[in-house]
């Protein structure tokens, strides 16, 4: 292990044992739970779930919820309840954006839809959505349904809107942060809020705590887009956006930045060369040369500090420094 590699992995460590310290039990408590929700009697999802389980993500979403409702009183079955609610739905949300995509590695390990093929990741998404809805009704959670089916909403305009966008390659700045905005930012959003609401059932606390919630998903979708631009190992496709014709901040502010000759060319290859990788190259090195990637890394810790800023809102505590750190890690985070 190199220095800067160990010095970044203690610093991430260091981050996520702190919050072990502090929501470690309940986090351990929620895998329970989200696997107990998903079970299924029908062999082949029972396999895929089992499958999904093994390959878990980050888990940030239920860690919003869990530090937000820890930051507005005691947490309690609903709020177990909430944290597998949200990361059900991004897991369903998941399965079909790589059939969207057409990605085929998830996480470090093939997509669903490139074991299973599209057919069958288009019907687990929906078992999943399905199982989100009546871990609620199960249990009269119609607040925590009314917060999340608006984020559910959103996030398939956001896509969609990604995609009518993806034809039209004269992306303005503010249609990508509506885009952002629907397909990611609304969930994190939505965790956060839902997190407030189950412990303070205060609707201006569980406002502030949405707004909040939607500026860490804004920077965390921004590092996602930055993290296309690079060569790093994410366990995910990297490159694919300009392939998808997605225009992200990074290129959306060279276009506008460039001579008009300069635009025309970059979006020729990105309309009719962009499976050459040598012109995709060409398309990245012009991006980093005129700064769009310095533009993006400023936007998105500018979000960050609006986030901290309402944050800051809240009286200080343990719990607050820790949502804190896990703001800051959205935006430092390596994978
Ligand atoms: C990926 O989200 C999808 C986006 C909104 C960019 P995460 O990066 O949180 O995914 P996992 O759950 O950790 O795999
Ligand atoms: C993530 O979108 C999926 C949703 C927000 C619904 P992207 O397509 O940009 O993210 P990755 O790179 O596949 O995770
Ligand atoms: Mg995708
Ligand atoms: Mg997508």
């Amino acid at each position: 292990m190199n220095e800067a590699y160990s010095a970044v992995y203690c610093h991430i460590f260091n981050i996520m044992d702190f919050l072990k310290n502090i929501i470690g039990e309940e986090l351990a408590t929620f895998e329970k739970k989200f696997a107990e929700s998903v079970k299924s009697q029908t062999p082949l999802l029972d396999r895929i779930m089992k499958y999904i389980i093994k390959r878990k993500g980050k888990q940030l979403r239920p860690m919003f919820v869990f530090l937000s409702a820890k930051l507005h009183g005691s947490i309690n079955e609903s709020t177990y309840r909430a944290a597998a609610l949200v990361e059900i739905l991004h897991t369903a949300t998941l399965v079909h954006d790589d059939v969207v995509d057409e990605s085929l590695e998830r996480r470090g390990f093939f997509s669903i839809n490139a074991i299973w093929k599209n057919k069958i990741a288009v019907l687990v998404g929906d078992y999943l959505l399905s199982k989100g809805l009546l871990l609620s009704t199960d249990h009269n959670d119609f607040e925590h349904l009314r917060i999340l089916s608006e984020a559910v909403k959103q996030m398939s305009e956001g896509e969609l809107m990604q995609i009518e966008k993806a034809r039209n390659l004269n992306l303005k700045e503010a249609i990508y942060f509506e885009i952002i905005r629907n397909k990611t930012a609304s969930l994190l959003s939505s965790a956060c809020a839902v997190g407030a609401w189950s412990t303070s059932k205060d609707e201006e606390i569980s406002n502030k705590m949405k707004l909040f919630g939607e500026k860490v998903g804004i920077a965390f979708q921004i590092k996602d887009d930055l993290f296309d631009y690079g060569k790093a190992d994410i366990g995910k496709p990297t490159g694919n956006d300009i392939k998808e014709k997605k225009l992200t901040l990074p290129l959306i502010y060279t276009l506008n930045k460039i001579t008009p000759a300069k635009k025309r060319e970059l979006i020729y290859i990105i309309k009719n060369e962009n499976k050459d990788a040598e012109k995709v190259r060409y398309v990245i090195d012009t991006v980093v040369a005129n700064g769009g990637i310095d533009y993006a890394a400023e936007k998105m810790i500018n979000y960050r500090d609006e986030a901290l800023l309402i944050l800051h809102q809240f009286p200080d505590s343990e719990v607050r420094d820790a949502l804190e750190e896990l703001v800051r890690y959205t935006t430092d985070r390596k994978y």
